[in-house]
């Protein structure tokens, strides 16, 4: 390829690269798949390559792969990049557009106003010469900023080169460099896998990123920019309004809010505001306000300025997200599963437009994370509906001599709601409540877990009768089910003579049960209905179950340490004893030997995995098929399951199947297993 051709070729790949990335990065409309953009980028980087000196400053190859900078070097702005006034309240805008009526010498007008988004992030202003970029700096004290040109040649929405007809030959364009809202999650979703630094939120985010000296790593954050005005211009005749000037940058292919608007009189910028308002959390970057501006500009110049402000301009913001406070306590909450939940109590603050007292900390894991103390300094964030967080700790702040980390089981052995020990699954975030049965907290989830019909089965126990069973102090815990009487219950909201008849019948009929279900219906943390079946043949017997130690409980199939552990924790809870005792009392039985026996049926035996959706069988009809036949159904497959049976859309369970060659399945084949169709149904277990 002559010298020329080259020339020519790289001039044609760069102009089409920038047009595909501001369709893409810009306007979120790409035109071409990824896979044709990347060709473009390796033939102009391979060409770049064959001819060095033809590379230039505004080449889309140009982004990546700076050297890093000892330091920044100072630029000096020449218009200052001020700040706005702000306005909390409504009677502030009114005031800022009375000013400006007045200022105008036009009391009684309607003022034109250029309304947009107040972006959180960091400003900044963009040179080009003979529409290249040359400079990019952060506004500094306002005077001077720092030279981060090549960190902000990293940033796609920038354009390095400008292509339009009428590009002046000096060009400022003022805007702000913030991080989207996914690309935040995503930073720190990756930084926490890493056990790195996680930041705060999209605005530290993007001045950390912005402020580094290796612009490599800049490249890798994924920035955005959003032009909201110019500085120098030169040799061009601008539009008369600031809304014409936001046109022209969006055809000169900068990113622009596509949120603006033209608006009259205070009415309009108040509707702009709540409108904005209400969208806030659905716009992908963050804003805390809504920024006004005088829309003509020649009524701009006549404004002027004031101290370090335009008089033609105000930011109007929403009430702070982020605010700092003290944690006062550490205290739990017992939630309906037994979790066992700290809160932080706050200091009352005002933060998001209501006043905060609490925050969740979720977990041990997040307290250990954010390692949040009793007397630290937090920052709280409550943004919108939300839930109030604690962001992080300001350290600085932290009390001397320091207070201790807080361990949630070193402060609540035992639950603060019931006294039963508190215990921390290993490898769980969680600690939880072991009182399951009796724990107040935990009521409701254990009766209808209890009564469900996988479980005790007690038909027409649903969730409204729970509630006032409950919350009339009629049932404290299972075993009170069978206490019931007629007129009592005929006396709930919503039943009648009849219905409290049948459920007085249901309960009773509940009575007689199987060993497995019985299990099952304690609702032992990790146990489901595949374990306690487990657990029902292993043991054969309750009082057996009820001796065993965390080592013989391993002994049963399928379960490991944590379960056992689990289990052994909720059978050593006196008040979970007391009830099941109660149980038994009350006339709760079962066929107690049937457990050692070797199931019988067709399938006896044997363990089955189920995966997929089949064609007519639920999958609780499938288990309970392969139950009735003697078979057995895990969750998981092992060398020890002996057929898979997939339906339509399997998981990676059947991938797992045929690595290890297992027989799999389909409902025909688990049909076909089942026949001959005489099998005696066994199922006193
Ligand atoms: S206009 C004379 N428009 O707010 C100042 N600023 O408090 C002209 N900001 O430093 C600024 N969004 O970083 C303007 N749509 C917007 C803005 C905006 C965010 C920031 C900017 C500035 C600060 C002023």
């Amino acid at each position: 390829m002559r010298r020329e051709e080259a020339e020519a070729r790289l001039n044609a790949l760069r102009a089409e690269i920038d047009y595909h990335n501001h369709r893409y990065y810009v306007l979120d409309d790409p035109v071409i798949p990824d896979a044709e953009y990347d060709r473009l980028m390796r033939e102009l980087v391979d060409l770049e390559a064959a001819w060095p000196d033809l590379v230039t400053p505004d080449s889309p190859s140009q982004r990546v792969g700076a050297q890093p900078l000892k330091e920044f070097g100072e630029v000096r702005h020449r218009m200052p990049m001020l700040s706005l006034n702000n306005a909390f309240t409504d009677a502030d805008v009114a005031a800022f557009d009375r000013r400006v009526r007045e200022a105008l010498g036009r009391p009684d007008a309607a003022i034109e106003y250029a309304a947009e988004p107040k972006f959180d992030g960091l400003a900044i202003a963009l040179h080009y010469e003979q529409g290249r970029l040359v400079q990019g700096a952060t506004r500094g004290d306002g005077y001077s900023g720092e030279d981060v040109t090549a960190n902000l040649r990293t940033v796609h929405s920038i354009p390095l080169r400008l292509r339009e007809a009428d590009v002046p030959p000096w060009l400022e364009v003022r805007g702000e460099v913030l991080m989207l809202k996914r690309d935040f999650q995503r930073l720190n979703e990756e930084a926490r896998a890493r056990g790195g630094k996680v930041f705060a939120n999209p605005r530290n985010a993007a001045a950390g990123s912005l402020r580094q000296l290796d612009p490599n790593i800049t490249a890798q954050r994924r920035l955005t920019f959003f032009a909201y005005g110019i500085g120098r211009v030169e040799g061009v005749e601008l539009p008369p309004t600031h809304a014409g000037i936001m046109d022209w940058l969006a055809r000169l292919r900068f990113p622009v809010a596509a949120e603006r608007r033209v608006v009259n009189g205070v009415d309009g910028l108040l509707a702009y505001f709540r409108e904005l308002g209400a969208r806030r959390h659905d716009l992908p970057y963050e804003i805390d306000g809504a920024v006004y501006k005088v829309n003509d500009l020649a009524d701009q110049a006549r404004l002027g300025f004031v101290a370090r402000a335009p008089r033609f301009a105000i930011a109007h913001k929403y009430p702070a997200q982020e605010e700092l406070t003290v944690v006062e306590a550490i205290e739990v909450n017992v939630g309906r599963t037994g979790a066992l939940t700290p809160v932080a109590r706050l200091r009352p603050v005002f933060v998001g437009g209501v006043t905060v007292s609490n925050a969740t900390l979720h977990n041990q894991d997040e307290i250990d994370r954010k390692d949040v103390r009793v007397g630290d300094t937090v920052i709280v964030r409550r943004a919108g509906d939300v839930i109030p967080e604690i962001v992080g700790v300001v350290l600085d702040r932290r009390p001397k001599p320091e207070p201790p980390r807080f361990d949630i089981l070193q402060h609540y052995p035992v639950c603060p709601v019931c006294g039963s020990r508190v215990v921390r699954a290993e490898g769980e975030a969680v600690v939880r409540c072991s009182g399951g049965l009796y724990c107040p907290a935990q009521r409701k989830q254990a009766l209808l877990h209890f009564a469900s019909r996988r479980a005790m089965d007690v038909e027409g126990l649903g969730e409204k009768l729970v509630d006032q069973l409950v919350d009339l102090g009629l049932v404290h815990t299972p075993a009170d089910l069978y206490r019931l009487d007629l007129p009592t219950l005929a006396g709930l909201e919503r039943m009648a003579q009849k219905s409290a008849g049948n459920l007085l019948a249901a309960i009773e009929k509940s009575k007689h049960t199987t060993l497995a279900r019985f299990i099952y219906a304690l609702g032992i943390p990790n146990v489901g209905e595949a374990t306690a079946g487990d657990l029902a043949r292993h043991f054969g017997s309750l009082d057996a179950l009820l001796a065993a130690d965390v080592e013989a409980l391993q002994q049963v199939q399928d379960v490991g340490p944590v379960v056992a552990r689990s289990i052994a924790d909720f059978l050593a809870e006196p008040h979970n004893r007391q009830v099941i005792g109660a149980l038994r009392s009350a006339g709760v039985h079962w066929a107690e030997d049937a457990g050692q026996r070797t199931p019988a049926g067709p399938l006896a035996g044997k363990t089955f995995v189920l995966t997929g959706t089949l064609p007519s069988l639920a999958r609780d009809q499938a288990r309970d098929l392969i139950e009735a036949a003697g078979g057995k159904v895990s969750g998981s497959v092992s060398k020890k399951t002996d057929y898979v049976v997939a339906g339509a859309d399997p998981g990676s369970k059947l991938d797992k199947a045929q690595a290890l060659g297992i027989p799999v399945l389909d409902e025909a084949g688990l049909l076909s297993l089942l026949s001959p169709p005489e099998t005696t149904q066994d199922r006193s277990v």
